[in-house]
């Protein structure tokens, strides 16, 4: 009886007033977790924050790292620094192990372990949490809202997505409109990855989790072998094949 009488009392709130608060407080959030995300004094040295690797409003500095460590692209230790673009959008779960289901823990361990910062308030954590999850993907004028090309790219972008969605089979990982999935896999890299989204791809680089591939026509030919081996599959792409793939990647 109780319960009916605050449900009641609840439905009785004037709901555009209420609706126009938590806007604005989920506002308020987003702005203090941007303060946060460039605040340097939650790194343990002080001189570090999250836009040192993640600049331009959360995107890659294109380096990868071991801890605050630069090391060289390919290093087996290393990790390249992701882009947050999109971040909202994804499939996948959080970190190149693609395992962490909460972005709060995920966001948690980088200030605790990779930045030797002292233990986050849970508040700290929701407000990078919206910030990051608020990030827009880069602009892509030729690709539509379901991540298919427009009438209006150009011919071998639209090849490319054919490829991509056909005999290329890259589509049963990545899967528009952010081509990324859910869930780890092996695709003889070293381990079980997650299949990272490819939205402002041409921007990302080094590729892999560990930066081995400097151009995005290594990666392609690379993951290419990947799925004809592991599909058993007798077609072959050809040269000009990969460059309309690539083109098409640069267009996400
Ligand atoms: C020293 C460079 C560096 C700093 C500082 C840094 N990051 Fe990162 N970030 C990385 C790297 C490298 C990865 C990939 C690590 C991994 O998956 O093992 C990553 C991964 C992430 C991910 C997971 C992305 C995904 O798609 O799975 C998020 C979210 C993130 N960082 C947010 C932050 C936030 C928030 C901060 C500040 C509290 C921060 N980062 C500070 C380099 C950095
Ligand atoms: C079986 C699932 C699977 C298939 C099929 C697949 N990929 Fe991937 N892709 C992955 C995984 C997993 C990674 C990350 C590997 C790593 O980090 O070691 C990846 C990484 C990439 C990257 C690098 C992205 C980055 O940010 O580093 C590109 C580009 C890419 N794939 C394109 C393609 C293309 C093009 C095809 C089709 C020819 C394809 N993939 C087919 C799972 C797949």
């Amino acid at each position: 009886m109780k319960r009916l009488l605050v449900i009641a009392a609840l439905v009785a709130l004037p709901l555009p007033a209420f609706a126009q608060a938590s806007a604005q407080t989920a506002d308020q959030k987003i702005e203090r977790g941007r303060a946060l995300f460039n605040d340097k004094s939650l790194s343990g040295s002080g001189q570090v924050s999250c836009a040192t690797c993640h600049p331009m409003n959360g995107h890659t500095d294109n380096k990868t790292y071991v801890g605050l460590d630069v090391v060289p692209d390919g290093d087996p230790r290393g990790r390249s620094t992701p882009t947050m673009w999109g971040a909202g959008t994804r499939l996948a779960e959080w970190s190149w192990a693609g395992n962490i289901p909460s972005i709060e823990t995920n966001i948690r361990g980088i200030i605790v372990n990779r930045m030797k910062g002292e233990e986050p308030a849970k508040e700290t954590l929701e407000a990078l949490a919206a910030y990051v999850r608020s990030l827009p993907n880069g602009p892509a004028p030729f690709l539509n809202p379901d991540g298919t090309p427009r009438n209006t790219a150009q011919a071998d972008v639209k090849r490319g997505y054919d490829l991509f969605a056909g005999k290329a089979g890259c589509m049963s990982c990545h899967v528009p409109a952010s081509y990324d999935k859910k869930g780890p896999e092996d695709v003889g890299s070293g381990g079980a990855f997650k299949v990272p989204s490819l939205r402002n791809v041409s921007k990302t680089g080094p590729y892999f989790h560990d930066g081995r591939f400097g151009s995005l026509d290594e990666t392609v030919a690379f993951m290419w072998d990947f799925y004809k081996k592991k599909s058993d599959s007798k077609d072959t792409l050809s040269d000009a094949d990969k460059r309309d793939l690539v083109a098409f990647l640069r267009a996400l």
